[in-house]
């Protein structure tokens, strides 16, 4: 498995995981605008020339945000998830991002499961934040702290 930038060949993939997970996905238009503002924010995950994930993000006042991830139904629980995750958080936190943000349906169990084994806690609800009425989470990770240098005296 790859883990590669998205390149618009890819769009007609992308669109069809969004639609198997997501019972609203994003218009097109909006995940292109996203791709144009933020190239270096969006990737997908490549089995055998075949796009099975995609993470999108993007940049909100200097913060990471994750804005949609999913993972093909056959192809879930085998890491592919949190490479993705893990390849966007680089990223974010290689430009400064201090901290990245997400919303989560309150229902998506399994979704809040998996950003919580990933360093991902819960900061506050978003009442009626979804298209169908239900309430969001918003969920936070900080950036790790970086180790202090081994100083190594000589003498
Ligand atoms: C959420 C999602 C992206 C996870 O992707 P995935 O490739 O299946 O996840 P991974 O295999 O990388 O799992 C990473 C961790 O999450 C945990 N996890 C994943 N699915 C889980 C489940 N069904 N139940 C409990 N834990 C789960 C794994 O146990 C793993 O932990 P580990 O490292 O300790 O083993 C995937 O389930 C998905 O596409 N869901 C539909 C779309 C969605 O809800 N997206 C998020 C909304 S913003």
């Amino acid at each position: 498995m790859i883990i590669r930038k998205f390149k618009s060949e890819d769009l007609k993939d992308v669109e069809e995981i969004e639609r198997e997970a997501f019972k609203n996905p994003y218009p097109t238009s909006f995940i292109l605008g996203l791709w144009i503002l933020n190239p270096n924010c969006f990737y997908v995950a490549e089995i055998n020339n075949k796009v099975v994930g995609y993470i999108l993000g993007t940049f909100d006042w200097g913060n990471g945000h994750i804005v949609s991830l999913a993972v093909k139904k056959e192809f879930r629980n085998l890491g592919i998830g949190k490479r993705l995750l893990k390849t966007l958080e680089n990223y974010f936190f290689s430009v400064g991002c201090d901290y990245i943000v997400l919303e989560v349906k309150v229902s998506n169990r399994i979704a809040r499961l998996f950003y919580y084994k990933m360093g991902y806690r819960d900061r506050r609800l978003i009442p009626n934040y979804y298209e169908d009425g239900e309430d969001a989470i918003l969920m936070i990770k900080k950036r790790p702290i970086a180790k202090k240098p081994l100083i190594v005296s000589l003498w």
